[in-house]
């Protein structure tokens, strides 16, 4: 019997990286899998791309690629907003998610649309550094050092000015809880359409150099003084002044009739009532805000987009106020219902994968080739549109109900079910509860039956 500890020295491997795709394939299939390796081989091999160029490019995106991972591209038609009419991709797993955006989307389409409104398209970035010395000189000479700062830059942010974009602003922060000689340049930029990772983290690094030059050569400090300790130059994902509002109102008559019995007064009060309780309870927040999550990460992840620095974002900027709460807002004034939602969605419509990655170049193709301002509003809109179908389900009938019609697909889907089974198990769990052994209990007798 081989020991863990062996077993895990026989699993350590150098040079992976450089193994090709089939060698690595080879390696894994031996080491980690119990099926045949040629099994496993082919099973991993059957996601390549049939075109070698496009595969090529796959690769090249990440590191020790073994093969591709599929994820559902689906599209939500009938978004009015801001007047234009868009049909959205979105890229998600969960199935209901997409089927909820585009209900919402129809549904608003005959009550307005949505608007939407950028209200700011600031980024941020950090130098962080250690500086011994009177904080009162440092500032003192900070004036001088913004100005060698912006100009050590110039070949950096020429092209990005050239587009109306560059740096807005540069502030010295001393922090003294993180530690007394502890400081940040906190920098502001305008990255137009583009996220902006690298060429704020190029900016940046060459910020902590300028800085270590700078104090070392100013007359008025002396010794230690002279000496600055960069500990990292990075942009920040947290954007809150990159931030879109969308909303949607109307006339509380104007909702109609729910399911479940609710009339449009009792219907809109009781999702007042939902979102309130979201902003009050972060239990119920988290879940309401993964909803709106949803549809803003479908998104973003089909447009070529960071979903991890959005999300990041969005759950600090709901947190801004010391609770997390709704990243939502509903209310009811004179008669008219209103929904809204505001987020920060640091997103790029030009550079990253944007334009690498096929579908990603299609998706804002799709979207009618959208500035990175408009794809903001796109984005929130979705979140909205997400949050407002999932709630109305939610004080209505439940989620379940449409839920379990997807879940049901999938079981059937899973135990093979052909047509004829689907659209029987689809009559006979139209008033019963789904469950994958109550629907493989159900096929197994329908077959049954039909062998004798
Ligand atoms: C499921 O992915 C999302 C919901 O739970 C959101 C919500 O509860 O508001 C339905």
């Amino acid at each position: 019997m081989k020991t863990n500890r062996e077993k895990d020295a026989k699993q350590m491997v150098s040079g992976f990286s450089k193994l090709s795709k089939p060698e690595k394939l080879a390696w894994l299939a031996k080491h980690f899998f119990t099926s045949k390796p040629i099994d496993v081989v082919r099973e991993f091999g059957s996601f390549w791309h049939s075109n070698l160029e496009a595969q090529k490019l796959f690769d090249g995106i990440s590191e020790n690629t073994i093969t591709n991972f599929y994820m559902p591209y689906g599209v939500a038609p009938n978004f009015i907003i801001n007047q234009k009419m868009y049909c959205v991709p979105m890229v998600i797993e969960e199935s209901s998610v997409v089927a909820a955006a585009s209900s919402g989307a129809k549904y608003w389409s005959k009550r307005g649309g949505f608007k939407a409104e950028v209200k700011q398209t600031l980024k941020v970035g950090q130098v962080h550094f250690i500086w011994q010395g009177d904080p009162l000189q440092l500032f003192a000479f900070f004036d001088q050092l913004r100005i060698k700062l912006k100009e050590g830059v110039k070949d950096i942010t020429c092209n990005m000015e050239k587009r109306g974009g560059g740096i807005r602003k540069i502030e010295l922060i001393n922090l003294p809880e993180v530690e007394s000689a502890y400081y940040q340049l906190r920098v502001h930029f305008e990255t137009c359409d583009a996220m902006g990772a690298n060429f704020i983290n190029s900016v940046l690094e060459s910020f902590g150099k300028i800085l270590i030059d700078e104090v070392a050569a100013h007359n008025d400090f002396q010794g230690s003084e002279r000496e600055v300790e960069v500990i990292m130059c990075i942009l920040s994902n947290y954007t809150p002044e990159c931030l879109v509002k969308t909303w949607v109102d109307c006339d509380i008559q104007d909702l109609g009739s729910f399911k479940g019995g609710l009339d449009a007064t009792a219907f809109a009060k009781k999702f007042v009532r939902a979102v309130q309780i979201a902003q009050k309870d972060p239990y119920r927040a988290t879940t309401h805000n993964k909803g709106i999550m949803n549809g803003i990460d479908a998104v973003v992840i089909a447009t070529g987009n960071d979903f991890r620095a959005i999300e990041s974002c969005c759950h600090t900027f709901a947190s801004r106020n010391g609770q997390y709460t709704s990243l939502s807002d509903a209310y009811i004034k004179d008669g008219r219902f209103y929904f809204s939602l505001e987020v920060p969605l640091a997103v790029g419509t030009v550079g990253g994968l944007t334009k690498i990655h096929p579908l990603a170049n299609r998706s804002l193709e799709l979207l009618g080739n959208p500035s990175a301002e408009e794809l903001m509003q796109i984005i929130a809109s979705v979140g909205l549109a997400q949050n407002f179908a999932a709630l109305r389900s939610l004080v209505t009938t439940g989620i379940q109900e449409g839920h379990m019609k997807m879940h049901l697909n999938n079981i059937l889907t899973h135990l093979e079910a052909s047509q004829k089974e689907r659209l029987e198990a689809l009559s006979y769990f139209a008033n019963r509860t789904v469950s994958f052994i109550a629907v493989r209990n159900f096929l197994m007798e329908f077959r049954q039956k039909l062998a004798y």
